[in-house]
């Protein structure tokens, strides 16, 4: 009998220990996964004006608090909902007059717990929200270090400071308010208890009861606050867990793009931009744009910084897509197409380059997954990545997250073999080519110009050396049109 307890006790271990925490793992692990997807395939709108550090905090720090909630509140929770219910049994069988007193102290019991579980799943928020703006804070040090050092330490340290002092009050409210719940039920405890010994010995004086039953009343009473004190600590976990499960689902809410639509087999005709505004949280972005690019042709974009040229070319592959007006491909409306096979067929090039922390080759290939090593050579080649073959595992060789052990005209490079890879009818230059010394990139366009000779190409550039070779050329300002040519010069051509 005996051997067979230990080997239930020990099932039911391994189960609370270890099953338990493994279901949380998986439940975790799931969340994780779909919170990458929903990312993924997110609706770009859904992350104007919003902080991607607050955004990655969610991903990690909330899925990380809601793991150590559900591991307070822990399986105990449910042997001691039993343990309740079987003692609320026992006292009512034995002794319902006394009981009766117990149920005196439950408003008690509910005051406290509305009350500081309203302060709790407050500051359990508030926790949150200082997990997100330090990791946010961590993060923008990390990325800012070298040119940070130019500046003032102090300064940068000060508003650190606050956001730690604002961390630790939040915590220690939380901690606060956790041991002022626990002793305010242990006072209502008592004071029922009290009312009890009080009722059951003047009973026993009445000769009503015998002291051995209001002994043995009173050990069932005990087990009985001992396990709702357990079960409502476990309640309060569950209030403040509430918060964090909100954040959690704001991420899994976040709006998706649809996959649906005409699927988009490739530019036959032209591209027409037909009375396009952009509006970006009521800012005016681009006003009244009408623009024709016919098949083929090399396109210019030019005109100061922030006159709408990024925007301009980012509608194209779906960046924003809440536009007024028509972008038409070959007389469709971009919005019936399926923006996916749209973007299949755009190349583009920008400042910023993606690159994640994983070999050349894997960076190249999601461009094309299946390229061979042959097609990414001389992707690489055409691109004039002649770096890549001086290292020592050449197209093997990882670099490091956001390409850190690489240079601004180096990691612009490979975005550059990104396109020799890729199949487009479209290529967009955004400021592709600004990292490359004048001859770099002269010998660079010329691949493209000539890889790409029958292909829609938009560049936007400030060094006008850059668009020599374009057709049309397109004049930005304030987010208007203000002239289309087909001259870099058009105005004094006698300069020219
Ligand atoms: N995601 C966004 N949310 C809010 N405003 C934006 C967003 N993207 C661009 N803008 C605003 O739109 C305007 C045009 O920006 P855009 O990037 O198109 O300019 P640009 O002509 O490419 O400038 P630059 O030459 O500096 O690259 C700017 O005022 C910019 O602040
Ligand atoms: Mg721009």
């Amino acid at each position: 009998m005996l051997l067979l307890l230990v080997i239930i006790k020990q099932i039911g271990f391994i189960f609370k220990e270890y099953m338990y925490p493994l279901a949380l793992y998986k439940v975790m692990k799931n969340l994780r996964e779909n919170i990458f997807k929903k990312i993924l395939n997110a609706d770009m709108s859904f992350f104007f004006g919003k902080q991607y550090g607050e955004i990655l905090s969610r991903a990690t720090n909330d899925i990380e608090a809601f793991k150590s909630a559900m591991i307070l509140i822990g399986v105990d929770f449910f042997t001691q909902l039993f343990t309740v219910i079987a003692m609320v049994g026992v006292l009512i069988y034995r002794d319902w007059k006394l009981f009766l007193i117990f149920l005196f102290a439950t408003p008690l019991f509910a005051i406290s717990f509305n009350y500081f579980g309203e302060k709790r799943k407050k500051y359990s928020q508030r926790v949150q929200e200082s997990a997100g703006e330090y990791t946010q804070f961590i993060n923008q040090l990390l990325y800012g270090l070298e040119t940070i050092k130019l500046f003032s330490k102090e300064k940068i340290l000060s508003v650190f400071e606050s956001i730690n002092e604002r961390f630790f009050k939040n915590q220690r409210k939380n901690a606060l308010y956790d041991v002022f719940f626990l002793s305010s039920i242990e006072i209502a405890s008592y004071l029922a208890a009290g009312g009890i010994i009080f009722y059951g010995g003047v009973r026993i004086i009445n000769g009503e009861l015998t002291t051995g039953d209001l002994f043995s009343f009173l050990s069932a009473l005990l087990i009985l606050v001992n396990s709702s004190q357990i079960l409502q600590r476990g309640l309060i976990q569950i209030k403040a867990v509430n918060p964090v499960i909100e954040r959690i689902k704001f991420l899994l809410d976040m709006p998706q793009e649809k996959e649906d639509g005409i699927e988009f087999k490739g530019l036959k005709e032209k591209i027409e931009y037909k009375n396009v505004s952009l509006k970006i949280n009521e800012n005016k972005i681009l006003e009244d744009v009408n623009v024709l690019i016919r098949k083929g042709q090399k396109v210019g974009i030019i005109g100061q910084t922030g006159s709408g040229k990024s925007s301009f070319v980012k509608l194209l592959y779906g960046v924003f897509r809440n536009y007024e007006g028509k972008i038409l491909l070959d007389d469709v409306d971009l919005k019936e197409y399926n923006i996916k096979t749209v973007r299949d067929k755009i190349a583009v090039i920008t400042q910023d380059v993606f690159i994640f922390n994983d070999t050349i080759e894997n960076n190249l290939k999601i461009a094309k997954p299946d390229a061979t090593e042959e097609e990414i050579i001389n992707a690489l080649k055409k691109a004039k990545a002649d770096f890549v073959f001086r290292l020592k595992d050449t197209v093997k060789t990882a670099i490091g997250e956001r390409g850190s052990s690489l240079s601004g005209g180096e990691r612009q490079r490979l975005a550059i073999a990104r396109i020799f890879l890729k199949n487009p009818d479209i290529i967009i230059i955004d400021e592709g080519t600004s990292a490359l010394d004048e001859e770099t990139e002269k010998y660079v366009m010329e691949e493209i110009y000539s890889h790409f000779h029958d292909k829609t190409i938009l560049i936007i550039a400030h060094r006008l050396k850059t668009l020599e070779k374009c057709d049309m050329f397109i004049v930005f300002e304030n987010g208007k049109v203000k002239e289309i040519r087909d001259s870099l010069n058009a105005k004094d051509s006698t300069r020219s």
